[in-house]
């Protein structure tokens, strides 16, 4: 490829450099005139399977460590081993004196942590104990992602009860100090540290040992505040949140959590995607395709995981942590998830929104040039329609290249799939099947526009403001359809927004456990046992499917 010399001005400084630097490159005829290997799969009418779940470990991978999709799910469906780096520090609040010589919970933000600071009868009353770590040696974790610490029942905790206890328990959803305990004496085998979940607005870790791989930064006896509230159970968060002076600290620890909301998220555990286990692998676990069958995503469970797919769960993990496992290939998969997400949201909500205020010809040649802009640089000089043509064979080449762009290389070089782990062949399974759809819709639809000659619409003052021929009105309507299809089937948590945007003072929020309410925070009633958050029907404040609000963020809270 040469340099492109684009204006007059540079054109001598160009041409001077393309001599001196540039190296002739031999590029195979057949990457000219890109050819299809494979046409019977680019099928312009083969939507993918009921049963894929390539859009969802898509998603899910490309969400790791980040709020706003996993507060979104709360049921996790991954699994994943990371390391926290050296220098890393960590948070630890409580009303003891002593540092925990136990398995204990601490936190990434101070302001988490500081929730946890808390005054007792037991410590005389003199203030709170907020304990800084630093990370001495690369600690060793097992992320569960979802809001795997939500204590909800309904799914948030599946992927831990089934790692831990080989079932899920509900009865056991509160009983956090087993869960710690047993998580950790587990994990010895594999030498893991512990444990990063999400709960509420941030994310914790069950450490295993406080004596081993951290050490002290500070251990100050703080001022709790003077609506502190007193110590309650274990790692149970304050039972509620009034419009008090609190209130601004519960603010803070909100705040905190909203800088993990989106990509890259929180980035001081670094996950190995290479040794990542997905449940929604259909390969290795095909009970669960007929436990999730015709049921919506925010239901996905694991309970229907059958005892052979338990072995492989086991077996599986049971490689990854001992890292039998290949090093991997070396590719950066989130970022080239999100390389596809970044290429592909907003032009799809900005056509979804174009076809939603289609009314006149010149509407329509305005869609049919935002697709054109889409998908430019896979058009191909000779991806053209003969005349009368009506099956978008023509676009068959731009369909595959646009599908393909992102992982042509990396699936077909030999040497690069032979390093490539189990877990990463799944992660390039996802990309290619998403770019496919991707693509299959925008490029049938650029084409289909192509064939009824959207691109030359004469347009005039008198044809502007024309009402649409009713054959260009239904092509208009389905291919609204199709668009937010495809947007569905994505289902990406960008699009997902407060509406209108909050104002400077507010900030949106996607309620989750146990603040689900925003700014009208009801006390949250003791472990009542009716509140154990069947995650579907009854309580309102609980729905299934969280929707971001706005709330404020300067006082005063309530408005
Ligand atoms: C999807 O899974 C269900 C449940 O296992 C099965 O009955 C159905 O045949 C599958 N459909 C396809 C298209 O594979
Ligand atoms: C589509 O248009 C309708 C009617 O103008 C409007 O109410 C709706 O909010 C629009 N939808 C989107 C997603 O823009
Ligand atoms: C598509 O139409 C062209 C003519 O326009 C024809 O040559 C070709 O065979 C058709 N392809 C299929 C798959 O029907």
């Amino acid at each position: 490829m040469g340099l492109v010399c684009w204006s007059y001005l540079v054109i001598l400084s160009c041409a001077a450099l393309t001599r001196s630097v540039q190296i002739p490159i031999q590029v195979p005829p057949t990457l000219h005139n890109f050819k299809s290997t494979m046409p019977e799969i680019w099928d312009f009418n083969a939507t993918p399977s009921l049963n894929s779940t390539s859009h969802l470990i898509f998603d899910t991978v490309g969400s790791l460590a980040q709020h706003w999709t996993n507060t979104r799910y709360r049921n996790g469906h991954t699994v994943v081993p990371g390391t926290v780096p050296i220098g890393t520090l960590l948070y630890h609040g409580t009303d003891q004196s002593e540092v925990p010589t136990e398995p204990d919970w601490i936190a990434t933000d101070p302001d988490h942590s500081y929730v946890f600071c808390r005054t007792s009868s037991a410590s005389g009353n003199s203030g709170c104990w907020h304990l800084t770590l630093v990370v001495t040696r690369p600690l060793r974790v097992l992320y569960f992602d979802g809001s795997s610490a939500a204590k909800m029942q309904g799914g948030t905790m599946d992927s831990q009860d089934i790692t831990v206890w080989g079932q899920v328990k509900p009865e056991w959803t509160w009983n956090e100090r087993k869960r710690i305990n047993d998580l950790c004496e587990w994990g010895q085998k594999f030498g893991l540290d512990g444990f990063m979940r999400l709960v509420a607005f941030f994310f914790e870790i069950m450490l295993c040992d406080f004596a081993n791989g951290v050490e002290i930064v500070s251990h100050l006896n703080l001022d709790p505040g003077k609506d502190a509230h007193p110590a309650g159970p274990e790692q149970e968060l304050p039972s509620s949140l009034s419009p008090s002076a609190t209130y601004v600290l519960q603010y803070r620890s909100i705040e905190a959590g909203g800088w993990h909301n989106t990509y890259p998220g929180e980035t001081r555990v670094k996950l190995d995607l290479n040794h990542l286990i997905s449940f929604y692998d259909t390969n290795l676990f095909p009970s669960l395709v007929f436990a999730r069958f015709g049921q919506e995503r925010w239901k996905h469970r694991l309970q229907g995981l059958n005892a052979v797919d338990l072995k492989t769960f086991q077996a599986r993990l049971g490689e990854v942590l001992k890292q039998n496992d290949h090093a991997g290939s070396g590719v950066d998969w989130s970022t080239l998830i999100h390389v596809v997400v970044d290429r592909y949201a907003e032009r799809l909500e900005i056509l979804h929104y174009l076809l939603n205020t289609t009314t006149t010809a010149e509407h329509v040649k305005r869609v049919q040039g935002h697709l054109r802009s889409m998908l430019v640089q896979h058009i191909l000089y000779t991806s053209m329609p003969n005349s009368g043509s009506t099956n978008y064979s023509w676009a068959v080449p731009v369909y595959e290249h646009c599908a393909t762009t992102h992982t042509r290389y990396t699936s077909s070089t030999p040497s690069l799939s032979a390093r490539m782990t189990k877990s990463e062949s799944l992660i390039l399974h996802s990309i290619q099947e998403v770019s496919k759809e991707i693509c299959r819709v925008v490029v049938g639809m650029w084409a289909g526009g192509v064939e009824l000659g959207f691109d030359t619409i004469p347009t005039s003052p008198s044809s502007s403001s024309a009402k649409l021929d009713p054959e260009t009105a239904t092509t208009i309507r389905q291919w609204k359809e199709r668009t937010e299809g495809l947007m569905a089937w994505l289902d990406w948590s960008v699009w997902v927004r407060c509406r209108p945007e909050c104002g400077y003072e507010e900030i949106c929020y996607l309620p989750t456990w146990p603040f689900l309410d925003g700014p009208d925070w009801l006390p949250w009633p003791h472990v009542d046992e009716a509140m154990q958050l069947s995650g579907e029907g009854g309580e309102e404040r609980f729905s299934v499917r969280p929707t971001p609000k706005c709330i404020r963020r300067v006082e005063p809270f309530r408005v």
